[in-house]
């Protein structure tokens, strides 16, 4: 992230009364092509979004929950590719103008405390904030181990943590942070995204 001050100032989003509002999926990835013209950025969110329904599901949540969750995960970076000044504020914005669910804009909103100042407190929230470096961090050793995800170990990626020249825009305290956050190991995390990540271009 940038040296900008992406501060939203503010910490209530969206109506109360459009709970339970969605964009339909068609919607969702027609705002994602026009708006974000970087392959890596719409692959990056596509797995944070799998990531999220991946996890709503495993505690059983009904599937508009789910779909929520995947919402969220799919549409946190859209603005990112074109306005990173204004990174999520101008996401939020659409998504309020369009009356979506204020759970799904909170989340988004709170996906970079250290940037956007705005505290994780759902459990949407915190996954989101759990998932989002850590999914991209899992994905760039994916890239340079010639098996791919196959054969994948918690101890491989750790090594690659540890390792502070390898993906290096990675923030490891943001992914320390989230893990604290969500109230689950940095290893559970990262047996999550082995075992879920690459299911998420299908
Ligand atoms: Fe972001
Ligand atoms: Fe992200």
């Amino acid at each position: 992230m940038s040296n900008i001050d992406l501060n939203l100032g503010r910490s209530e989003f969206g109506n109360p009364e459009n709970a339970g509002n969605v964009l339909p999926e068609s919607e969702a990835f027609e705002l994602l092509n026009s708006w974000v013209k970087n392959e890596k950025l719409i692959v990056h969110m596509r797995q944070v979004a799998h990531l999220m329904k991946s996890y709503a599901k495993k505690k059983g949540y009904d599937e508009s929950t789910q779909y929520r969750w995947f919402l969220a995960g799919l549409l946190h970076d859209a603005d990112w590719d074109q306005w990173p000044d204004l990174h999520c504020k101008k996401i939020i914005e659409e998504l309020e103008s369009r009356q979506v669910d204020p759970e799904i804009i909170r989340a988004i909103a709170s996906h970079g405390p250290r940037y956007f100042g705005v505290e994780p407190k759902s459990e949407m929230d915190k996954m989101l904030y759990a998932f989002d470096e850590l999914s991209g961090f899992v994905h760039a050793y994916s890239l340079m181990r010639p098996t791919g995800y196959d054969g994948m170990e918690i101890k491989g990626v750790k090594k690659r943590l540890k390792d502070k020249t390898f993906a290096a825009q990675v923030s490891r305290e943001d992914i320390r942070d989230g893990s604290e956050r969500a109230g689950l190991s940095v290893e559970e995390l990262i047996q999550f995204v082995i075992d879920n990540q690459p299911d998420a271009l299908n």
